[in-house]
């Protein structure tokens, strides 16, 4: 056995699907959920270096190569950083939905470095671990990287990214009875694409009111304000040309607003969308009204998650 490990030499791990923006907040919020999350298998090896052997739960669609997808190439920058002198297999089972908004990629690259840091004899801290899951998460979302996914899938809870280069992030405590609920509309949007579309510029007044409610959101969670939490989830800059992508965007919005929400949005860049309420019937009630909705307005068949948040980020599984 290598001196490097602490005698473990196969490992389980699951790690959280993840809500980012929070309508005021892009590329700065994310939160966490119990559920879903992906799970990946690791196992030591004598020859040096990362295979990918299986994945499962993707319908095809992952890329293979361990130079192309998320987890493996999170992996392979933390062994080189680390000079692991060992080698690991890795079996990705998805258990989310791709292209999402959910944080796919994020969960997957988190998942794996965490497997890998639970099986040294000396493991980094989570914030070191942090850099590795950001390379995994560069080749999803290109040139520039943001954390919002995977800071939250690995710490777990609600983080502001105060700064994505340097990366500075902030744990802001939230309140333990929120549930939210996720739809998940059975359409695909490209990350990239959702970005390219976002104007270069944000006008002074929307700009004055989106951070007038970031400010407002976190110190409503700060203070359990959930009327202050509900006036600040709102967006100026994403959720008007995102929206468009999303049919019945609009519809279920205003359904939404029937209901006890204190927050709705797009989670990440779409076509997920969330909302936040303060019990488990609620959030409940509010997911069949979205998928209803959906399918009325735009005949498109979604899923419902109803989850709480996660307030750990990854676990070992076995
Ligand atoms: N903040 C990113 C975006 C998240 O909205 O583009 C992508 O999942």
């Amino acid at each position: 056995m290598n001196d490097q490990l602490n005698g473990i030499s196969e490992i389980r791990v699951f790690a959280p699907a993840t809500v980012s923006n929070i309508g005021c907040g892009f590329d700065i919020f994310g939160f966490a959920l119990d559920e879903p999350g992906d799970e990946v298998i690791l196992r030591v090896t004598n020859r040096k270096g990362v295979r990918l052997v299986k994945i499962t739960g993707d319908k095809g669609k992952l890329p293979t190569a361990v130079s192309k997808n998320t987890c493996t190439v999170a992996l392979t920058t933390m062994m080189e950083k680390l000079n692991l002198e060992f080698g690991v297999e890795i079996e990705l089972h998805k258990k989310m939905p791709l292209g999402s908004g959910l944080g796919s990629s994020a969960a997957s690259a988190v998942a794996g470095i965490y497997a890998l840091n639970s099986i040294l004899k000396k493991p980094v801290t989570t914030h070191e671990l942090l850099p590795f899951a950001l390379e995994g998460e560069r080749i999803s979302s290109g040139k520039i990287v943001h954390a919002d996914n995977v800071a939250p899938a690995l710490f777990g809870g609600f983080i502001l990214i105060r700064s994505n280069d340097p990366v500075d992030i902030i744990s802001i405590p939230i309140p333990k009875d929120f549930y939210c609920t996720i739809l998940h509309p059975h359409i695909e949007i490209n990350t990239a694409y959702a970005r390219s579309i976002l104007p270069d510029t944000i006008k002074t007044q929307n700009a004055i009111k989106q951070w007038g409610n970031t400010a407002g959101l976190v110190a409503g969670l700060m203070k359990r304000d959930y009327d202050l939490v509900r006036r600040s989830i709102t967006d100026n800059f994403a959720e008007p040309v995102r929206s468009k992508l999303i049919p019945g965007y609009d519809q279920i919005k205003e359904a939404v607003k029937m209901y006890d929400a204190f927050g709705f949005g797009i989670s990440g860049s779409g076509p997920s969308l969330f909302a936040l309420s303060r019990t488990k019937l609620d959030a409940l009630k509010i997911g069949n009204i979205m998928k209803k909705v959906l399918f009325q307005s735009a005949k498109i068949e979604g899923d419902i998650y109803i989850s709480g948040i996660n307030l750990y980020g990854p676990k070992i599984l076995g």
